[in-house]
């Protein structure tokens, strides 16, 4: 628990003393029985999820300082042509639903040489991006100077990652590549310069002119500090030169390992102690096309050999945090490493096309191949390239991960036979599933664990601390949460959100035994998310959330606590009331009998020939055919409503059927229009699930507490029944109940305990989302003794709205203090917006 973030501090401590004393009339009540143990929780719990993603490498974790450093920018992503202003894919099905996606990306002129610019003291330079000169086969590109052709010196500027940050005094490691021959330059001046072209270091190199291609390497030092230096290579004005792969790196890097990391934001990932690093992604391993997906081949060896690609997420990627680097790290920072293979199809969302299953056997044997790299023997193919790459030993490999965010069918029948392979061949890898809750579970068997993502408002999260209890206790399956974070605008609010939902996964760490954020790090000059980490480059702090999650990792008992909030005050329940309407989600549906009853009496019924009077429609293209309703918009969502009920309890029945497209059908009540909601989403989340959802304020909710797994067939109606009761409503298809759910009141109290049994301490953590302090009395039952004294780490703010910045870095961070007046029960006042750690010494 010693830590940089831990900062002790008299005052708090006074004060939490004195606010431990202050009389509570109304008292919520913590009562934690320490002889009831629950869930283990095991050491696997908490890691971390690297992307390639808002520059988290490039211009990132990885230290190379030099944009665009083999100009290699401008190729396209790889399975695209260039077609109007756009690299387009090629029109193949899309691996969900054999639909064409049309899917393409915006393309500009000019992005090889991104990232660099050449001057000439007098007149224009003449250069240009060629690719007959190949330093190596994989990175073809080169700059081509005609210095000839220039009428004074010429210079070769790099503008690094929206500058490149310099220390006095600190040391650069700088190499580059020349070919030039008998009747160019003899010489290359070489130096960091300023906004004002003044220059903080500088070497010269003697050029070698035999028409081949030849390694320069230097170091640079340093003579001021700033974050808005370039690179400039200075030319004198003499024959033709090819120039490649011009690399800068700090002298320093994370563990000195050469291609290394930024020890600044290495040391931030270090600080979680994640138990895993998942890597390479997300999407970018389905790729926006299968042939854009990662290739962790591509990935390994000499960097200048590394071809790099475009990613989805907007920029090409050098990969020289690449598979090996991965693992180093993983090893370095003693975590476990998983790898996340494609499956066979690329992202849903982008073009979709798939493989074959010649083509599947193939990338079944590169996720083999890449287990054997990180753990096979010396004399293995690729565990000798491991050790020709400096690692004869074996990496901390534990987990592959058979895709990403997959559904259906394709994938499960993908997701066997990768299961099969790696289980035959490394027993001792756990293969993850992609799929989240979803209705392939069962065709995709056997299975290990499963991998839902949550990316949801924060109030989804104040309202699912309580997810995983509601999950069955015989679930089959072991649940890693590969990725969650409360979306909307960044704050204290939304990551004590995050903390709200975390002490659910805690207490049901028997159930979800792995659990990373997502994403990770982002740099505030690129365009960025929720990050957890921000970072330019030269600093980098962390976010509210990257603390939380911090004490949660650096608090983990060995097990759980039976553990009961009672709050002194119930709140009241909550009443749906609103109009109903029907609708769809990309997709084209017919209804038909639609009706509304309470209590037995028919409120309401239609054969649609009161469509036009009774009903308004707001989006889709709506039409009647022989007393069939149709919505045929297959594109973005459709609402018609039914004017002026407002209603309450009540059931609302129809028949509906889906024709065409990705989801299925919706009926929505207790609303106010299209701008909120809620409704039955009957084929929600690409027709995975029958769910209830929200809109509100902060957007689109899913209603949930874990998903259920039915989807909608086309062309079959369907008999769909709605009940509404209070907060209660209950969906029914075919008169089988899909779904029923009670509608909660946000709820921004929770609490977690468990016992950690190296220190023997009971440790407490509470969530306080609320702006006012939180009245608690902690009552400790069934131990033998307990001391008088502990710890508390406390996290809060003077508002929600509170985070962290690089003008305020630690603005909100924890703070140890000695927890005093420990008794079996004792008064407890978290402070508003708040997370809390109490470490009680306690015998049991
Ligand atoms: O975290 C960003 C993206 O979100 C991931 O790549 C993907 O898995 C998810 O959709």
């Amino acid at each position: 628990m010693n830590n940089k973030w831990y900062k002790r501090s008299g005052w708090l401590a006074g004060l939490s003393l004195c606010l431990s004393m202050v009389a509570c009339n109304k008292s919520d009540q913590i009562i934690v029985d320490v002889s009831q143990e629950g869930a283990e929780v095991p050491s696997s719990l908490y890691g971390v999820f690297f992307e390639e993603i808002t520059h988290s490498g490039d211009g990132g974790l990885y230290a190379e300082m030099v944009l665009n450093r083999g100009f290699e920018d401008g190729n396209l992503p790889s399975g695209t042509v260039y077609e109007d202003g756009y690299a387009v894919s090629k029109d193949l099905p899309c691996y969900s639903n054999d639909s064409i996606n049309h899917f393409k990306v915006k393309w500009q002129d000019g992005k090889a040489m991104n990232g660099w610019e050449v001057v000439c003291a007098a007149g224009q330079p003449v250069y240009k991006v060629v690719d007959n000169q190949p330093l190596h086969p994989a990175t073809p590109h080169a700059l081509q100077l005609e210095l000839g052709k220039s009428a004074g010196d010429v210079q070769v500027i790099n503008n690094g990652y929206w500058g490149m940050a310099l220390t006095k005094g600190s040391s650069y490691k700088l190499a580059f590549y020349l070919k030039a021959d008998a009747a160019s330059d003899e010489e290359v001046s070489v130096a960091l310069i300023d906004e004002n072209n003044q220059p903080a270091a500088s070497q010269n190199f003697k050029i070698t002119r035999d028409n081949q291609w030849h390694r320069y390497d230097g170091t640079l030092v340093s003579a001021s500090t700033g974050n808005k230096y370039r690179l400039a290579l200075t030319f004198k004005n003499k024959g033709t030169i090819y120039l490649d792969y011009v690399s800068l790196f700090p002298e320093e890097t994370f563990m000195d390992r050469p291609n290394g990391m930024r020890k600044d934001v290495a040391e931030m990932l270090a600080d979680l102690h994640p138990a895993f690093i998942r890597w390479p992604g997300g999407c970018i391993v389905e790729g926006l096309n299968m042939a854009n997906r990662v290739k962790w081949k591509e990935t390994i060896g000499d960097p200048v050999t590394r071809p790099g690609e475009y990613n989805l997420w907007g920029y090409r990627s050098t990969y020289g945090f690449g598979y090996h680097e991965f693992l180093q790290f993983c090893e370095d920072v003693h975590a476990d490493g998983m790898f996340v293979c494609n499956a066979g199809m690329a992202c849903l969302f982008r073009n979709g096309d798939f493989c074959d299953d010649k083509q599947v056997d193939d990338l079944i044997q590169e996720a083999l191949d890449a287990i054997e790299y990180a753990i096979g023997d010396t004399d293995t193919y690729w565990g000798k390239k491991r050790a020709e790459n400096g690692h004869p030993a074996p990496f901390p490999l534990k987990y592959v991960e058979i895709g990403n965010e997959n559904i259906g069918s394709r994938y499960a029948a993908n997701y066997k036979r990768f299961y099969a392979a790696i289980k035959e061949k490394y027993p001792q890898i756990t293969p993850i599933c992609a799929l989240m809750f979803s209705p392939y579970l069962q065709e995709a068997g056997p299975i290990d664990i499963i991998d839902p993502h949550y990316y949801e408002t924060a109030d989804w999260f104040y309202r699912n601390g309580d997810l995983y209890d509601k999950l069955p206790a015989d679930y089959p399956y072991k649940i890693y949460v590969g990725e969650y974070a409360a979306t909307g605008r960044s704050s204290l609010y939304s990551s004590l959100a995050e903390a709200a939902y975390l002490t659910g996964v805690e207490r049901n760490a028997d159930k979800v035994q792995l659990v990373s954020y997502a994403p990770l790090l982002e740099n505030a000059d690129g365009h960025g998310r929720n990050h957890l980490i921000v970072l330019k480059n030269d600093s980098v702090y962390g976010r509210t959330n990257y603390h939380i999650l911090k004490m949660f990792s650096d608090n983990r008992p060995d097990v759980n606590l039976k553990t009961q909030v009672l709050p002194a005050e119930t709140q009241p329940i909550f009443q749906t009331q609103g109009i109903l309407g029907i609708g769809t989600c990309n997709t084209v549906a017919e209804f038909k009998d639609f009706k509304v009853t309470r209590d037995g009496e028919t409120v309401y019924a239609t054969d649609w020939s009161d469509l036009s009077s009774a009903w308004t429609a707001s989006q889709g293209e709506w039409s009647l055919d022989s007393g069939i309703l149709k919505q045929s918009k297959v594109e973005g969502d459709s609402y018609l409503w039914l004017n002026g009920k407002e209603l309450g309890d009540c059931t609302i029945e129809l028949k509906a059927q889906k024709l065409e497209g990705r989801e299925g059908f919706r009926i929505f009540f207790g609303s106010k229009g299209e701008e909120q909601y809620f409704m039955a989403d009957i084929g929600s989340h690409t027709n995975e699930s029958v769910i209830f959802g929200e809109r509100n304020a902060a957007g689109n909710v899913s209603l949930f507490d874990y998903r259920n797994a039915t989807s909608v067939n086309t062309y079959r109606w369907y008999d769909v029944r709605i009940e509404i009761k209070g907060n209660h409503w209950k969906c029914y298809l075919d008169n089988q109940l899909e779904y029923e759910y009670t509608y909660q009141p946000v709820i921004r109290h929770y609490a977690v305990s468990g016992y950690d049994k190296q220190t023997n301490e009971v440790v407490i953590k509470l969530v306080n989302g609320e702006n006012t302090p939180w009245n608690t009395s902690i009552n400790l039952s069934n131990m033998k003794s307990v001391q008088a004294e502990g710890t508390q780490i406390t996290l809060s703010g003077v508002d929600p709205d509170d985070e962290n910045s690089f003008a305020n870095p630690e603005k909100v961070v924890p703070v140890e203090t000695v927890l005093k007046g420990i008794k079996p029960s004792f008064e407890m006042v978290c402070r508003p917006n708040s997370f809390t750690i109490l470490r009680i010494p306690c015998e049991r």
